[in-house]
């Protein structure tokens, strides 16, 4: 978090850049390009980057895209950036007192900015909109995401908007944006190069990337969704209401959520699933083992949901999620020359009580698409902090790192 670069994008589910640099100073031979199928805000890229080591990822949510592309960018002018500056500032001071901004104010922002900040945040984002150099565009627009941040009412991504909670630094969005902008330049001074290692698609994990060609990497660090953890859809809602990529629930389910490796209840259709046909997929069908264990599963999380208030379908979200990673970690392994390690990031879970080992069952998967060995190692114990809560289980959870090779 207060590291160059690093933290020019606040990402609650990112992890920290040192991983990359155990991992890859542990190796006995640099890796030649790093894999990264869920780049989130481009940690393991960015990481990779500094040591000036080639890498690809994909990254399923556009929004977070611009961010990894704006943090991997370091070739940025401090002059040029310093004459947009001007024209930025001009542009407001030109609209201050008139009503004008491209479109309307998206209705969610309405409740999150007082007036006077919120038009300033549009006006920057209009001004910024029209920059045609891409790099210097994104640059930009990234400062302006951090803005937004900083100038909410309330936190607006903990891991979601906390109308609870009030900020007490909240408004004055100009001039954040400015500090912010001038404390990028000066964090892109103390960056090893000016070179571009990496490259980031717009792109889905569980499909094949034509892009990416087989065999062409020699490690993977990655951490992808946790099994009913995040809704990133919803973690990244604002900044994407603001810049027009979507504009409400429904644009959120149709364009991000669909993209995404099923994690949580809002990304599927409980009448679409049929266990029947389930077990006639092609992960069933290579994972038979493995199935019969997530059927009695699936048994027991839709037995307690049944007397539960809240009813959710987690026993069908666990199906899609070991399915959607099923795909993920054969693309994976298409991408890994033989005999390359890699290193995900996972959490286990407990939905309605039921404790489901997400890790080893992922392991297990691996296998089945061609990986020779797993093994797990635990980083930390996770979930006690709702330890409170009388209507959740009281499980004690962990995250591990799964090494497969
Ligand atoms: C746990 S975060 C990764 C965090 C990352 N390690 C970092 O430090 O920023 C998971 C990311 O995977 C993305 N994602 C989820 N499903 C995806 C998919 N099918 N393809 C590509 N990205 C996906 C999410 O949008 C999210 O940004």
């Amino acid at each position: 978090m207060n590291c160059a670069v690093h933290n020019w994008y606040k990402f609650t589910a990112g992890f920290s850049y040192k991983l990359i640099d155990l991992i890859v100073d542990g190796m006995g031979e640099r890796p030649k390009c790093i894999y990264e199928p869920f780049a989130g805000c481009g940690t393991t890229l960015v990481a990779a980057q500094e040591k000036s080591i080639e890498s690809v990822g994909n990254e399923s949510q556009k929004f977070m895209c611009n961010v990894i592309n704006a943090k991997l960018n370091w070739n940025i002018d401090r002059k040029i950036c310093d004459k947009y500056m001007g024209h930025i500032l001009n542009y407001i001071n030109e609209h201050k007192t008139t009503n004008h901004i491209d479109g309307e104010y998206n209705k969610l922002l309405v409740s999150l900015y007082d007036a006077a900040t919120l038009k300033d945040l549009y006006l920057l984002r209009d001004f910024i909109k029209k920059i045609r150099r891409e790099k210097y565009r994104l640059f930009f627009e990234l400062a302006l995401s951090q803005t937004l941040h900083k100038s909410a009412l309330c936190p607006i991504a903990v891991p979601y908007i906390c109308r609870n909670k009030k900020r007490t630094n909240s408004g004055d969005a100009c001039n954040k944006f400015q500090a912010t902008v001038c404390q990028m330049l000066n964090d892109l001074d103390t960056m090893p190069h000016k070179h571009r290692f990496a490259r980031v698609y717009n792109a889905d994990s569980r499909k094949k990337n034509q892009a990416i060609l087989a065999g062409s990497c020699d490690l993977c660090i990655t951490s992808p969704p946790y099994l009913n953890n995040l809704d990133y859809g919803e973690v990244s809602k604002v900044p994407s209401h603001f810049f027009g990529i979507t504009n409400d629930w429904h644009d959120i389910t149709e364009k991000v959520r669909h993209n995404l490796v099923t994690a949580a209840t809002t990304h599927y259709n409980d009448s679409d699933f049929n266990l029947e046909n389930f077990k006639k997929t092609e992960f069933a069908v290579n994972n038979r083992q493995i199935m019969s264990q997530l059927e009695d599963l699936f048994e027991q999380i839709k037995k307690n949901a049944s007397s539960r208030s809240g009813k959710k379908s987690f026993h069908i979200m666990m199906m899609h999620y070991f399915e959607d990673m099923y795909y993920v970690l054969k693309e994976m392994r298409r991408i890994l020359k033989d005999g390359s390690p890699a290193y995900l990031i996972l959490g286990d879970s407990a939905p309605y009580g039921v404790y489901v080992q997400t890790t080893q069952i992922l392991g297990e998967i691996a296998e089945s698409v061609g990986f020779s060995e797993y093994s797990i190692s635990k980083i930390r114990t996770r979930g006690t902090k709702w330890k409170n809560l009388t209507y959740r289980h009281n499980m004690e959870l962990s995250e591990n790192i799964l090494e497969i090779r």
